[in-house]
């Protein structure tokens, strides 16, 4: 294959005797060197839009751990930000941001060629890392999906079951699918200045998918995240798409046929040994360990990730996380499960 990176083979439906890894959150609170540079960057935001300082805590953990891909470290959140939207993190708790209720709100939203205004300094990031990382190592870009990113806007704060967004939909619907386009249309462009700034695969994160279901989950889970993966192929042809429709349950099958990206990324209620032949039939699939055990370690940790790599062992596959790891992992156990993927 002309491209030798092994997460890009994957990617291309490649079945390698162990799969590439990387890790979701992995530059993160549980690294000591992360803890510092932030404390440097003063705090989150600005750690966000500090280019040199955003690459240094990309490149933190491919450093320590040799992760077959970095991934861009930035916000989900950036894109409200660079809406319009006022954002901020509260210590503990997690992030706030004005909220959009009514037509007045939406209409106080920039236009879409507004974004870079505010998303510039991300492209620089993306820069210098394709400059720094090592040459076996993928870099990826990311943006959440417009559904998950609407359930922030909506409420000013993550929510339990994301009620408010849900109300609005149902009880405005033609605002709620307006937010959604312009959501939509604004990853389409952040991505795809990404990609020119040199990421070489993005993902897309609906990390409440779940809680969209039928009809709901088709219009506003799989159409922009068709959409999207679409115009990205169709300005940028070759560059992979992964996507996470996080605890979408038995809709993960189907989902890249649906949506056409090249990688469904699974969270860990899922049963590997179900998705290999429902979703992995498709193509690549992502996940799925659940991150608890990089908290806890030991036998299970190890029992655990052998069953996922097994599972998966016939199709082509990125072994990650379910979903992030959390402040409180012990960065051994990080070693441990990489050593144990790839039978060290
Ligand atoms: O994975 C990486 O290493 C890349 C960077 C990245 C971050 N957030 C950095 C971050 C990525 C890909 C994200 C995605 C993101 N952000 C999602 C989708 C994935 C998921 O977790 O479901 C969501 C929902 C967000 C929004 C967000 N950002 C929340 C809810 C929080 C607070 C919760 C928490 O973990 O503290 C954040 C903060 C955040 N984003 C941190 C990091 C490293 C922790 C901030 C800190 O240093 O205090």
């Amino acid at each position: 294959m002309a491209d030798q990176k092994k997460l890009l083979r994957a990617l291309a439906g490649e079945v390698q005797d162990t799969p590439p890894i990387w890790m979701m959150r992995q530059a993160g609170r549980y690294l000591p060197e992360y803890r510092a540079t932030r404390a440097q960057a003063g705090d989150f935001l600005s750690l966000c839009y500090n280019p040199e300082l955003a690459a240094e805590v990309t490149l933190q953990p491919i450093r320590r751990y040799g992760f077959d891909a970095a991934i861009l470290f930035a916000d989900i959140l950036l894109v409200p930000q660079a809406l319009g939207a006022d954002l901020w993190f509260v210590t503990g708790e997690g992030p706030r941001l004005s909220t959009i209720t009514d037509q007045a709100g939406f209409d106080a939203l920039k236009p879409v060629e507004a974004i870079h205004d505010t998303l510039n300094p991300v492209y620089d990031t993306v820069r210098i890392l394709s400059r720094d990382l090592p040459d076996d190592t993928t870099l990826i870009g990311f943006a959440g999906a417009p559904w998950t990113v609407a359930t922030y806007m909506i409420a000013g704060r993550g929510t339990p079951d994301q009620g408010p967004a849900h109300l609005l939909r149902e009880t405005n619907e033609p605002l709620f699918a307006a937010l959604i386009d312009r959501l939509t249309d604004a990853t389409i462009e952040y991505l795809s200045c990404q990609i020119d700034a040199g990421a070489e695969v993005v993902k897309i994160f609906d990390s409440w998918a779940g809680s969209l279901n039928g009809a709901a989950f088709q219009t506003y889970a799989v159409e922009p995240c068709r959409r999207i993966t679409a115009e990205i192929k169709a300005r940028h042809p070759g560059i992979p798409v992964i996507g996470f429709p996080r605890e979408a349950g038995p809709a993960y099958e189907g989902f890249a046929r649906a949506t056409g990206v090249d990688c469904v990324a699974l969270d860990n209620s899922v049963d590997p040994a179900w998705a290999a032949t429902h979703v992995q039939r498709d193509g690549c699939v992502q996940g799925n360990l659940k991150s608890s055990h990089m908290v806890t370690g030991g036998q299970a940790l190890i029992d655990d990730t052998r069953r996922i790599v097994d599972a998966f062992s016939k199709g082509p596959h990125i072994f990650n996380l379910g979903h992030g790891i959390t402040p409180d992992a012990d960065p051994e156990n990080v070693q441990l499960m990489i050593d144990t993927v790839r039978g060290a």
